[in-house]
């Protein structure tokens, strides 16, 4: 999960890394009271989860509130690479001298983890990597030592600092590590890390991705998640613990095992080909167990997704066989009732198949159809979803 600059400052202050004061606003109102409080010249930062926000004017000096004010009503609503501005951050100003570059990643190809330094950070730091690589240290991180004092001292020597502010610049290092690792992060990047003209190193933009896997030991994550823009399907389908991926077709779709699933979207997509270019409604993987439980909770998602014209099962029966699978499946039909009215197609395969074909067969339920192999099942739920339209 990647957080928003204000999470990623408050994560850093946490943590002892120096930064400004921040507040965050949601209306040109709110602004100007955080201005007025934080006093002085600050700086009004859109909010959204892409770089480059100084260029395209996301990110605007202001002298005085009433100014904060104007630069806050032209940021909020402002569209900075597809990505609308819901809030702003006003920041403390900073007298800036010079602006540096750190990151720590974890570097997967590598098996460890990798950090990034450099005296010329600022905004063009992606140019910088590939016109003068020379000028970006990287440094590899041991995952079973991490940035220790001596490490912290080589990235910052690698990167050119001056030895006057060597030490204060690998403290912060330090404390980005102890972000990086307290917080279960996969990336912390500060760009730019200045030096002010008092002489003080203060992280000015923070970047940090969290490790998902980790949040059942980082409780406080969840608060971070950004609900606004969080799909309220995928939602859902989170929290019954459901893989689900929302795409824009109109075919939804169920398997288990996510191999099966993504080449089920292969065949309904080719099928939808014959049957007015119809397309997938989602990806969602029920997984292993398959229980009238998850199948009832699968379905339910996809039935309120209102693009949905039909749904295709597709269940390979392994560990849990068919009958089980079918057994799911009417139970599931129970359960969602009168919410289950769109068309429903079938299809089972390996063991014990033909008992999970009887079960669904017998039930005979008026919005289930059967199918005996995947591309019949594919043609026949395209079909219904054209017909539906
Ligand atoms: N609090 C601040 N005070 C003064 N200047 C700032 C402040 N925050 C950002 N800047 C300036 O704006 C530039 C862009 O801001 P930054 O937060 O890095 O956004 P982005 O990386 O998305 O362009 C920075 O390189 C810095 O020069
Ligand atoms: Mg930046």
């Amino acid at each position: 999960m990647d957080l928003f600059e204000y999470q990623a400052r408050d994560l850093f202050e946490a943590h002892g890394v120096p930064v400004l004061a921040g507040i965050v606003a949601q209306t040109p109102e709110e602004a100007k009271a955080a201005a007025e409080k934080i006093g002085g010249v600050v700086v009004v930062k859109a909010q959204v989860k892409v770089g480059g926000r100084g260029k395209a004017g996301g990110v605007k000096v202001a002298k005085t509130p009433d100014e904060a004010f104007e630069h806050a009503s032209a940021i909020l609503g402002m569209d900075i690479k597809g990505h609308t501005v819901h809030k702003v951050m006003i920041a403390q100003g900073a007298d800036i001298a010079e602006e540096y570059y750190f990151s720590v990643l974890l570097d997967r190809a590598n098996r460890n983890y990798l950090a990034m330094c450099s005296v010329e950070g600022g905004m063009e730091i992606e140019q910088l990597a590939v016109e003068r690589p020379e000028a970006l240290a990287r440094i590899a991180v041991d995952p079973a030592v991490g940035i220790d004092r001596a490490k912290a001292d080589e990235i910052v020597e690698a990167a050119g600092f001056a030895p006057e502010l060597r030490e204060d610049v690998a403290n912060a290092i330090l404390k980005l590590w102890d972000v990086f690792t307290k917080e279960d992060a996969t990336l912390v990047e500060v760009n730019p890390l200045v030096k002010t003209g008092a002489g003080e190193i203060l992280a000015l933009d923070g970047k940090v991705t969290l490790d998902e896997n980790a949040d059942f030991r980082q409780k406080g994550h969840a608060a971070l998640e950004d609900k606004d823009s969080t799909d309220p399907l995928e939602a859902k389908a989170k929290e019954n613990d459901l893989n689900y991926v929302k795409l824009d077709g109109e075919v939804g779709i169920i398997g288990n095992g996510a191999g099966l699933v993504m080449s089920t979207l292969d065949v309904v997509a080719y099928a939808g080909e014959a049957h007015g270019n119809v397309k997938p409604a989602n990806f969602l993987d029920i997984g292993g167990g398959a229980s009238a439980e998850i199948m009832a909770a699968g379905l339910d998602v996809i039935l309120n997704d209102a693009q949905v014209k039909s749904v295709f099962v597709n269940v390979f029966g392994g560990i849990t066989a068919c009958d089980a699978v079918a057994n799911g499946i009417v139970k599931a039909l129970e359960i969602l009732g009168d919410k289950e009215n769109k068309p429903l197609v079938v299809r089972l395969d390996g063991n014990n198949v033909e008992e999970g074909r009887r079960i669904l067969a017998e039930a005979n339920h008026p919005m289930v159809t059967l199918a005996d192999t995947m591309d019949e099942g594919a043609d026949k739920a395209a079909e219904l979803a054209y017909a539906a339209r």
